[in-house]
């Protein structure tokens, strides 16, 4: 046999077939934060505990996302998604009909939710999905908790439908790539959003809208801008604090709270959360938008906000922030 002199890295070896065992340490894995790769009916996911905002913030410093775009979160059943978001009839009618499979719908996120703030961008809406292949379905019965999950690619690249495609651009972002049957779609979910007397069709996928008008009994009307990856963030639905922001703050204002990053942040603010103390943009990334939603609530004349890093989760973190603070100014 040839010995290579210097062993190339090896991005396969975390692919793992998905035997009971294998499926068992990847629900390991999630419960401790880590991210795993599993194959679903449509595209390849890499997830995460759909609950826990650090595990949800890794996810998005993996794909490299200059923004954080909302995830999809799969869970096993419609009785499991009830726990967490509230559907109206039409919405209900079609979970029916499509779950499992290669569905999303766009739902209210209910009171109390124990979903991330940062899965759904710090929007007031969460999009859910029941999928049908067997792997994710074990995986969600083995880790009995709802898994984030965007297409296992990194951002801007083609969506993957093979373990080995995941391998290359993420195998050291990964605890495991699960192998199993192919992704017989192919093509990322159909995602919908039920509003008054409409469906609205944020992404075309297989299942039609002629198939949800049947359903459903109401017109689908396609919502142009959703495969535009700023589209959320542009949505009038989309999360701005109702107090002003003020960005890049090094001062505090008379009636102004803080939203600090970093160890050297005034200390005299109506009210402070510290995205993170030690200068991590992973915390801060995962405290985001439940620190946004703290201070929103302090009765402050406006929030200030320290400089944030522009590099790496950064941008992302940056990127939010202008435009929470931009939503004020008009
Ligand atoms: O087939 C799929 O859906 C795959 C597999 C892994 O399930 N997932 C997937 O996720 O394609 P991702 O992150 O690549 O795409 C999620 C899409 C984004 O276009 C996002 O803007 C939209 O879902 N989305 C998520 N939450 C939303 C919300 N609350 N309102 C509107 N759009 C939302
Ligand atoms: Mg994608």
């Amino acid at each position: 046999m040839e010995i290579e002199p210097h062993s190339p890295k090896k991005p396969y070896e975390k692919i793992m077939q998905p035997t009971l065992a294998h499926l068992h340490l990847a629900a390991k894995y999630l419960t401790q934060g880590k991210l795993v790769s599993f194959p679903t009916e449509t595209v390849y996911g890499l997830g995460a505990d759909a609950t826990n905002d650090a595990a949800v913030a890794r996810i998005f410093a993996a794909k490299k996302r200059p923004s954080f775009n909302p995830l999809i979160v799969h869970l096993s059943s419609i009785e499991e998604a009830e726990k967490y978001v509230e559907f109206d009839i039409t919405s209900r009618k079609l979970a029916a009909s499509f779950w499992p499979g290669p569905f999303t719908l766009v739902l209210k996120r209910k009171p109390g939710c124990a979903l991330s703030q940062l899965v759904s961008a710090g929007l007031d809406t969460i999009a859910v999905r029941v999928p049908e292949h067997p792997v994710i379905r074990a995986l969600l019965q083995d880790f009995k908790r709802p898994i984030a999950a965007p297409s296992a690619n990194i951002s801007g690249k083609l969506s993957p439908t093979k373990p080995e495609h995941v391998a290359r651009d993420l195998s050291d972002k990964v605890a495991m790539i699960l192998d199993g049957p192919p992704c017989h779609n192919g093509l990322e979910s159909t995602i919908v959003h039920v509003f008054g007397s409409g469906v609205r069709l944020l992404r075309p996928g297989s299942i039609t809208a002629r198939e949800i008008e049947e359903v459903s009994g109401l017109r689908v009307t396609k919502f142009e801008d959703a495969q535009n990856p700023t589209a959320p963030g542009q949505l009038k639905s989309h999360y701005a604090p109702n107090t002003p922001l003020r960005l890049n703050a090094t001062n505090i204002g008379v009636g102004e709270a803080l939203l600090a990053f970093g160890n050297n942040a005034p200390k005299d603010a109506k009210m402070i959360r510290n995205l993170s103390p030690q200068g991590s943009l992973l915390e801060a990334a995962a405290n985001l938008f439940a620190m946004l939603h703290d201070l929103d609530q302090s009765g402050s004349k406006a929030i200030a906000v320290s400089p944030i890093p522009n590099k790496a989760l950064g941008v992302a973190i940056n990127d939010r922030l202008s435009r929470a603070a931009a939503q004020k100014e008009d």
